[in-house]
């Protein structure tokens, strides 16, 4: 059987200049696998790179058997393959809805559709279904997030890529992106990158490791880990 996402020998950085290189692993549909990397090890330049926004270097890219290399990021997007960036990056000066709409138009909802696909997002985050009028700027780092999340998942994903979720966040708002991250887990298929060991363990089935470029294989299962 075919993997959903397939990555294969992959090696990406910016220019001529590497940062990652022969980096391989698939993610099946409905798993959830973690990378865990310090500061500078190439985790966003990875997840920029599977999700188009950097040219790939070497390697493979397939979305259920696919080849990706030829399309850009919001090709890649609309096929089903979305970034949750690093820093959030929400429209500051649009409001929640005006945000959550953007994605809608994005990913060419019928109003029905929309209606459905934005009631499933805001029943998943609460929080943001209290501040639909108020401003992207104006949100807690946590409510940033989870408009973050909302707007990927609004292009209706069948892998979703979260780049460092907790990054910043108080312990609070970590929990409450855990607790979607979860109710996600097995629905749709992701790779969560991160720092927060302890978040990967409570969130992914296998975590990888990242250190300088290169990606640990294979992976300890998140279960394994518990016993460190
Ligand atoms: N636009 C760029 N041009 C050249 N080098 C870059 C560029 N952006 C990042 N780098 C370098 O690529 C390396 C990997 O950076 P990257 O942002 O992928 O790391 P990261 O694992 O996501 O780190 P962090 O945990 O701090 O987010 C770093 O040495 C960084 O300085
Ligand atoms: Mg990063």
């Amino acid at each position: 059987m075919t993997a959903l996402l397939t990555i294969a020998s992959l090696g990406g950085g910016y220019g001529a200049l590497p940062i990652f290189r022969n980096v391989a692993f698939t993610v099946e549909q409905g798993q959830t696998i973690g990378i865990l990397g310090p500061n500078g090890a190439g985790k966003t330049t990875l997840l920029k790179t599977i999700a188009g926004l950097l040219p790939a270097q070497q390697g493979e890219i397939q979305l259920d058997g696919l080849e990706l290399q030829a399309q850009r990021g919001h090709a890649r997007a609309r096929l089903g393959l979305c970034l949750v960036p690093e820093g959030r990056q929400i429209f500051a000066t649009m409001s929640v809805r005006e945000n959550l709409d953007l994605s809608a138009a994005a990913a060419r909802f019928t109003p029905a559709q929309f209606k459905t696909a934005l009631e499933e997002v805001l029943a998943l985050f609460p929080r943001l279904a209290e501040r639909l009028d108020q401003m992207g700027g104006s949100l807690s780092g946590g409510e940033q997030q989870m408009l973050a999340i909302s707007r990927a998942l609004l292009l209706n994903p069948r892998v979703l890529l979260l780049d460092e979720p907790t990054q910043g966040l108080a312990p609070i708002m970590i929990q409450q992106v855990m607790t979607a991250l979860k109710a996600l887990r097995g629905r749709i298929a992701m790779v969560v990158v991160e720092q927060n060991r302890d978040f990967l363990r409570q969130v992914t089935d296998d975590i990888f490791t990242m250190t300088a470029g290169v990606l640990s294989a294979p992976p300890q299962t998140a279960k394994e880990q518990t016993h460190d």
